[in-house]
């Protein structure tokens, strides 16, 4: 649809595809709306919708993941996070504790990720564990500790959704959600994250092809929201010396299948503190559009992750090398 087209145009159209016995989804951008129909093309093409108000094309789209294809939208996405754009003319750094502990460390920690020259703070209230007797999360009073944060600071929040029932209370905090690696195919999850509006942050499943990875965000885009960034986070592989493997190459692969913004985590994939940074040049200079990084006040001590957070002065040098890099490749840092 174009730009300027209504509610009213968009409803028209939906009706009009019903009553023909199709199927049609509405996903709004940040600049267009774009309406996926589904059922028997030959009768679509005879409902002129071409030359419906508002509508400024009609085409068929060939890969099996619609909205979020770049076959439709050749122009790549800017997703907003309330007031901090991520896409293709910046580079944007997310930082903050792998896992809110107390109110303490959380301030401490963003204060770290301030100084990594992050625009976005994270840190998970809901952590997704192997073990079940591994530390779980504060939950809600994770998520409050993270709003009063956001309020002495001014960065808005990523955290992790890891269970559809709780979409609704994570987005009363959250400015973004994030979805983890090992739900990228819960479905429920991924529609629930889609329904109520708020941009989300889609990880890689580890033992995910791409595809399946944009056909998980194309669940949430199906549910009426476009405002996703895809994160790559590594993958499973037979070699042991790291994490995962950052899978680099998904980045310009990712970006030249899909519309949306794609960033990377070289906390997780890597695993390993000395990797974050190098992981973190490869990153800009492969075209990624951020990065997503673990800091932490005393990693020693963390709940969660110690060994890959970023302390100190490793955050200067972060922010010095993404700085510099960014502009080599004609970004504005956010
Ligand atoms: C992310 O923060 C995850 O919760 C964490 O990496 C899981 O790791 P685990 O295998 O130690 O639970
Ligand atoms: C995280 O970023 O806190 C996290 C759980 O990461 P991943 O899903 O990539 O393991």
């Amino acid at each position: 649809m174009s730009p300027s087209a209504t509610d009213a145009d968009i409803r028209a159209i939906v009706s009009k595809v019903r009553a023909a016995g199709g199927e049609a989804f509405i996903s709004r951008g940040d600049r267009h709306a774009v309406i996926v129909l589904l059922g028997d093309v030959e009768l679509f093409a005879g409902l002129n919708l071409g030359r419906m108000a508002g509508v400024l094309r009609v085409m068929r789209v060939s890969t099996s993941y619609k909205l979020v294809s770049r076959e439709h939208h050749p122009e790549r996405s800017v997703v907003d996070v309330a007031g901090v754009p991520i896409g293709p003319d910046n580079f944007t750094v997310i930082a903050g504790p792998c896992a809110v502990e107390s109110a303490e460390q959380t301030a401490a920690a963003a204060e770290l990720a301030m100084r990594a020259g992050a625009t976005l703070l994270r840190g998970g209230a809901y952590k997704p564990r192997t073990s079940p007797y591994a530390f779980q999360g504060l939950g809600e009073r994770g998520l409050r500790i993270l709003a009063e944060v956001r309020a002495e600071t001014g960065l808005p929040i990523v955290t992790e959704v890891v269970d559809a029932d709780d979409v609704d209370v994570v987005a009363e905090h959250a400015d973004m959600l994030q979805i983890g690696t090992r739900n990228m195919q819960n479905f429920a999850l991924l529609q629930a994250a889609g329904a109520v509006g708020k941009p989300v942050l889609l990880k890689r499943g580890m033992n995910a092809t791409i595809e399946e990875w944009l056909l998980a965000a194309e669940y949430i885009a199906q549910r009426g929201n476009l405002n996703i960034v895809l994160c790559e986070r590594g993958i499973r592989t037979f070699e042991k010396a790291t994490r995962n493997t950052l899978d680099i190459s998904a980045v310009p692969v990712a970006q030249y299948l899909s519309h949306l913004p794609v960033i990377i985590d070289p906390s997780h994939s890597g695993g390993r503190r000395e990797l974050v940074l190098p992981l973190s040049r490869a990153a800009v200079v492969a075209g990624a559009d951020g990065v997503i990084v673990d800091v932490h006040p005393a990693p020693e001590t963390a709940k969660c992750d110690g060994p890959q957070a970023l302390v100190g002065a490793d955050t200067d040098e972060l922010a010095d090398s993404m700085a510099r890099l960014a502009e080599f490749m004609g970004r504005q840092l956010t």
